[in-house]
């Protein structure tokens, strides 16, 4: 939310380059309170009205480096409460009159604080034994108080790790209290609001919807945009978030790969053309990919095809559009980190992720990505405010290369068609029994391989289906789900006594690491 929304009262959170200040926003929303993020090399720009507090986030730098930091410390003597947090609890300290130095210890990782005084930042913050577990990640510290500054806690490597000069309302810690490894550190966060800046809850996915409409009209104008739905999560709440911003100037894409879940082409056009009366345009290419990844096995080179046909049709039906301007695309804030380990380098690469996020830049369009400072569940609550069903709310995630990936060796038409039906009876049988929300992923699988088996009296030699369930927090680590055996024999039958082609059903029981949740 880098957009002024000055009726407002709000947090002001000023971002030295911490991989965590969208987590300090984020945990302010959740909280029921408007925050703004400021880079602070534009904080001579501030425009102070309505900013009832002031984080100054974590960062990457040292405090004594200072042609790269450029911060107005003017802020700080506005009489509004100011947290630091890490390296601000640095630069707090600095700017006061204390000392930063090296430390000989690096903290990474969890450590404890042990209190020293009372606080209005730390009211129900420590347990019985004066302590509390944080997440430390600094190698400077401070080593002299700031003029003015009480110690509220140590710990064994810090001894200023809380500070404060309560009568100027500025607080510093040493730790960060907005990753969920600080036990306690929502409650620091409670405190710095509501006890200190006294600021009130202003702040829901109402709120949000209003934010984001008003900020989609005025970026764009008469203009019109083109937005890739697949019919997922992301991009549907941002076909109907710009739907009800600018109405007919949406026109949405989606394209029939003939990779797609059972009757999930025929659902698509019914909720966002029929009942929304969206402009959408719906393209059948089911020929087009079956043809390229015709003896294809490769699983990359399956990716790479389908990614590539996929931005050469979208880019051919955009040219339909007159007069177009802007890409609308559902890009979440973990999409944009995800390609970074925590020390900012790029991770390895394990498979080519295809989705509408790569869309071509040679298309020269303006990228409208309203969600982008938004975490999943955000989403999920947005696009329940947006009046979307909860169908498509909580449908679990479904990859840009669809089926593809699912079917390893070469694909077929049939192949497709006895997958959907298998998939098909699995969800339906998660849905008819609840299961389908306590699961983060499900689907199944067709293996290449065939077995023996008997039906009636007859030989059979048919595929294998592959089910696959998993739990997850963000898809980044899973563990496989446990069904009961009623429930997984009932399944089995099913598909084997429906689905002509299967004559054998195996759960996946690994989880990942070292499996993916994909098969290929
Ligand atoms: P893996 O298989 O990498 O999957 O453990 C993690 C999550 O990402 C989804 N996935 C994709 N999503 N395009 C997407 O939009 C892709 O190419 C893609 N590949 C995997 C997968 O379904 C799981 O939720």
């Amino acid at each position: 939310m880098d957009k002024t929304d000055s009726a407002l009262s709000k947090i002001l959170i000023i971002d030295f380059g911490s991989q965590f200040t969208q987590l300090i926003a984020r945990k302010i929303r959740e909280l029921g309170v408007y925050s703004e993020i400021l880079s602070h090399n534009k904080s001579n720009k501030i425009n102070l009205e309505n900013v009832k507090g002031i984080i100054l986030s974590g960062g990457p730098l040292n405090v004594y480096q200072d042609k790269k930091i450029k911060f107005d410390n003017t802020i700080l003597k506005k009489n509004i409460p100011i947290l630091g947090i890490c390296f601000g609890h640095q630069i707090i300290s600095k700017e006061f009159g204390g000392k930063v130095k090296q430390s000989k210890f690096r903290e990474f990782g969890l450590a404890e604080v042990i209190k020293i005084k009372k606080s209005l930042l730390l009211k129900n913050f420590f347990d019985k034994k004066n302590k509390s577990k944080v997440w430390m990640s600094h190698s400077d510290q401070v080593t002299k108080l700031p003029r003015g500054f009480k110690t509220v806690a140590y710990s064994k490597n810090s001894k200023f790790a809380i500070i404060e000069n309560s009568s100027k309302k500025i607080y510093g810690v040493q730790f960060h209290p907005e990753v969920t490894h600080t036990t306690k550190g929502k409650q620091i966060l409670k405190n710095f609001l509501f006890v200190i800046c006294k600021i009130n809850r202003n702040w829901s996915s109402k709120q949000l919807k209003k934010k984001l409409i008003n900020d989609v009209r005025s970026m764009v104008g008469n203009k019109k945009v083109i937005c890739a739905l697949s019919g997922g999560v992301d991009s549907s709440v941002v076909a109907k978030l710009l739907h009800e911003a600018i109405g007919k100037k949406l026109s949405c894409i989606f394209v029939n790969t003939g990779l797609l879940r059972k009757n999930e082409e025929i659902e698509v056009v019914k909720t966002f053309k029929k009942r929304l009366k969206m402009n959408l345009i719906y393209v059948n290419a089911k020929n087009i990919f079956l043809n390229k990844l015709k003896n294809v096995s490769d699983p990359e080179r399956k990716r790479k095809i389908i990614g590539n046909l996929f931005i050469k049709i979208f880019e051919k039906y955009s040219k339909r559009v007159k007069n177009v301007e802007f890409l609308a695309q559902g890009t979440l804030y973990p999409d944009l980190i995800e390609s970074k380990s925590v020390t900012g380098s790029q991770t390895s690469k394990i498979k080519s992720h295809h989705n509408v996020g790569g869309l071509p830049k040679k298309m020269k369009l303006k990228l409208v990505e309203p969600l982008k400072f938004l975490f999943k569940d955000e989403v999920r609550k947005l696009g329940l405010e947006l009046k979307l069903s909860k169908e498509i709310i909580n449908r679990h995630p479904f990859p840009g290369p669809g089926l593809a990936i699912r079917m390893p060796g070469n694909i077929t038409k049939e192949k497709i068609s006895i997958l959907q039906e298998a998939d098909n009876i699995f969800i339906n049988g998660l849905k008819s029994n609840n299961l389908y929300h306590k699961i983060w992923q499900a689907y199944a699988a067709l293996l290449p391989v065939k077995t023996v088996g008997v039906m009636g009296d007859n030989r059979t030699y048919e595929y294998m289906c592959l089910l696959r369930a998993i739990t997850s927090e963000d898809g980044m680590t899973a563990d496989f789900f446990s069904f009961n055996k009623e429930f997984m024999q009932n399944i089995s039958n099913k598909i084997i006594n429906n689905i002509k082609g299967i004559n054998r059903v195996v759960y996946d029981v690994t989880s990942k690491p070292p499996s993916t949740i994909e098969l290929e």
